[in-house]
């Protein structure tokens, strides 16, 4: 058993650009049945679990949307912008909902996995400076790492504050450097400080040059997602990213 909800509620809410009075002339052209029956009226209850199809499409119900999206450079992580394109504008209509938002930020030139929801409890979990879910960049630098650079970054390194702000002290990170190219490597971060990455490589005299999120917690960008596109994931995937096998802090 499902959860009980007026028609009209259940099905504008998961079909995008579909308002509840839409939904009351669909009934009334005949175009909605439920468990195989007609349905006149759309403030009939129904079980989310009940088979709904509309105008010969099948609903599936989900309470909440979880979305994989592979940002390109130059997009923006606000629902709202005058003048760049934001990551909302990537979503295709059968994957948009209202309340969609970006649960987390990468800089407008940063490419990779931002997974977007209208979840907003879990986002508020996930987003938590107490959750600690790990993020990992592969990272390409200006000039080759140093050797050095791992076990500075392991301990905990201290940035400058931003605009002459106060020092930051960041949690241990997880540095592993490339064995075919002594500009990359990759980049495992518990938190997230304002464009963390980058000041940690501008401390130790280097510059990253192109940043790409790889993967959250143990979910890995997909490789077959091309950049700007999106892909639905399940609930109980973005779920166990809050439970990590194993916390250290
Ligand atoms: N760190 C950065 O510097 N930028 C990002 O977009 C993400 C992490």
């Amino acid at each position: 058993m499902g959860e009980k909800m007026r028609l009209d509620r259940l099905v504008a809410s998961q079909i995008y650009g579909v308002s509840r009075a839409d939904v009351k002339k669909l009934c009334l052209k005949k175009k909605i049945s439920v468990n195989g029956r007609l349905m006149a009226r759309s403030d009939t209850k129904v079980d989310t679990d009940d088979e709904i199809v509309v105008d010969g499409r099948r609903i599936v119900y989900k309470k909440h949307i979880y979305i994989m999206l592979n940002k390109p450079k130059g997009v923006v992580c606000s629902t709202k912008d005058g003048i760049s394109q934001t990551v909302l504008e990537l979503v295709p209509k059968e994957l948009y909902r209202e309340g969609l938002f970006p649960a987390g930020r990468l800089d407008k030139d940063t490419e990779g996995f931002v997974l977007l929801t209208d979840d907003g409890e879990l986002a508020h979990k996930m987003l938590s400076p107490r959750s600690h879910v790990p993020k990992t960049y592969f990272v390409r630098l200006e000039k080759p790492w140093e050797q050095g650079y791992s076990d500075i970054m392991s301990k905990g390194m201290t940035i400058s504050g931003e605009n002459g702000g106060e020092d930051e002290k960041c949690l241990p990170a997880e540095l592993t450097l490339s064995a075919d190219n002594n500009c990359e490597c990759t980049l495992t971060l518990h938190e997230g400080k304002y464009h963390q990455v980058k000041r940690m490589f501008s401390e130790l005299g280097n510059k990253v040059v192109y940043l790409k999120r790889i993967s959250i917690g143990d979910m890995a960008l997909d490789e077959n997602l091309a950049l700007g596109e999106c892909l639905e994931i399940l609930h109980k995937d973005v779920e166990s990213l809050l439970t990590p096998k194993q916390d250290k802090w």
